[in-house]
């Protein structure tokens, strides 16, 4: 089926768009009053678990706020449950892993999760939103990146020190890699598997990439996800036209390695809003397309400061293709809608004159 809409297919190749796409991370979410009305008759994990209701709420963005794609609502965590991890989500806090990763046996004990099998429902949520969009926009799959979701794993949930990540990278970095080889390989099968159901680009979300010393985040952290993108590029097969699916990766926090980071083989870098777009397009922006970057928190301000910020981010990154609008980072739950309207409104029509 044809795209009507494939605007961040081509700024993510860096090809020529005849104004900036626009979505937003965690787009499909608690700041929405029909995300909350679906959400009040179910839990969150019944709510990733059921195709039509995964589906329903991932258009609702597309159908209220008018972004150009919408991401599978789904949860990065869903790939350590898949490994046999038990995954609680407790209202207020979070999810939660009960039995945290610990010893060389919990490693032993994971299993390699089959994605048609273990996370079928994800699969069938993606070719069910696709169906239903109708060739509107493109479906963005997402996962988290190996150092993320070892994180959690091992933390077992959010943390502010990381004592227990830390210890085990710093005191037992032979588990550490067996545990990141593990997670890459079923996170490769898994964004492949998505690509096959029907995402037409994904996305890698390494929230956790800042808290590592540059040289520790590549050696735990950079190095698998370029072994993640190139083992995502070889099951895709040689290279064409038709299958090249765009893969955009996410470091937050990460403000040094750029040029490194243009080697990673992803097609786009997303960049948090403590990073100048002019700067980092004058680094990388040869080789890969930049998402990003406004500050999430403008968005409680008022439509014309939203305007003036939005303004000044589509002008950091300059006239020219291979930008993709979003924020630095997910928008927070207590935003007004209609603020998320004016930006995804302003920056449709603002940034079609910098692209002739
Ligand atoms: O972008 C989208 O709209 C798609 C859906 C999506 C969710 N989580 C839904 C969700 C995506 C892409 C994610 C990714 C995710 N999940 C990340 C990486 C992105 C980031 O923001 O850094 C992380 C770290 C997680 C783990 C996670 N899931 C946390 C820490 C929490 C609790 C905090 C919070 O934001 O509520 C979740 C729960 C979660 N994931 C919710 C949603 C809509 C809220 C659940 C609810 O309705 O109560």
């Amino acid at each position: 089926m044809k795209l009507q809409n494939d605007l961040i297919l081509r700024a993510a190749k860096r090809l020529p768009t005849e104004r900036t796409p626009i979505w937003i991370m965690r787009q499909a979410g608690r700041y929405l009053p029909e995300y909350r009305a679906v959400r009040a008759k179910h839990d969150f994990l019944t709510m990733c678990k059921t195709p039509e209701l995964a589906s329903e709420v991932t258009i609702q963005p597309v159908d209220i706020i008018g972004v150009d794609a919408a991401i599978i609502f789904s949860d990065i965590l869903v790939i350590p449950e898949a490994m046999g991890m038990h995954l609680e989500m407790n209202e207020g806090k979070g999810p939660v892993f009960t039995s945290p990763i610990k010893t060389k046996d919990d490693v032993l004990k994971l299993k390699d999760p089959d994605p048609s099998k273990d996370l079928k429902f994800v699969l069938d949520a993606i070719s069910l939103t696709k169906k239903e969009l109708n060739g509107r926009v493109p479906v963005i799959g997402f996962a988290g990146a190996p150092w993320t979701i070892l994180t959690y794993m091992v933390e077992g949930q959010g943390s502010k020190s990381f004592s227990k990540v830390k210890k085990l990278v710093y005191g037992n970095p032979e588990l550490a890699h067996s545990l990141l080889e593990k997670i890459t390989k079923a996170t490769a099968a898994y964004l492949s598997a998505q690509i096959e159901a029907g995402a037409s680009i994904v996305q890698i979300f390494d929230t956790w990439a800042g808290i590592l010393s540059p040289r520790d985040y590549q050696v735990f952290a950079m190095r698998y996800v370029q072994q993640l993108i190139s083992e995502i590029k070889r099951l895709q097969g040689p290279a064409s036209t038709e299958k090249d699916t765009p893969i955009i990766y996410f470091p937050k926090g990460v403000h040094y390695l750029m040029h490194e980071l243009k080697e990673v083989g992803a097609d786009a870098i997303s960049v948090d809003w403590t990073l100048e777009l002019e700067k980092v397009r004058r680094k990388i922006g040869d080789k890969v397309a930049i998402q990003g970057n406004l500050d999430p928190t403008v968005l409680y301000a008022e439509p014309s400061f939203i305007k003036r910020e939005a303004r000044k981010v589509l002008e950091s990154f300059g006239k020219g293709h291979g930008h993709i609008f979003n924020l630095g980072h997910g928008i927070l739950p207590d935003i007004d809608p209609a603020n998320v309207k004016v930006l995804v409104n302003y920056v449709k029509e603002e940034s079609k004159s910098f692209h002739h």
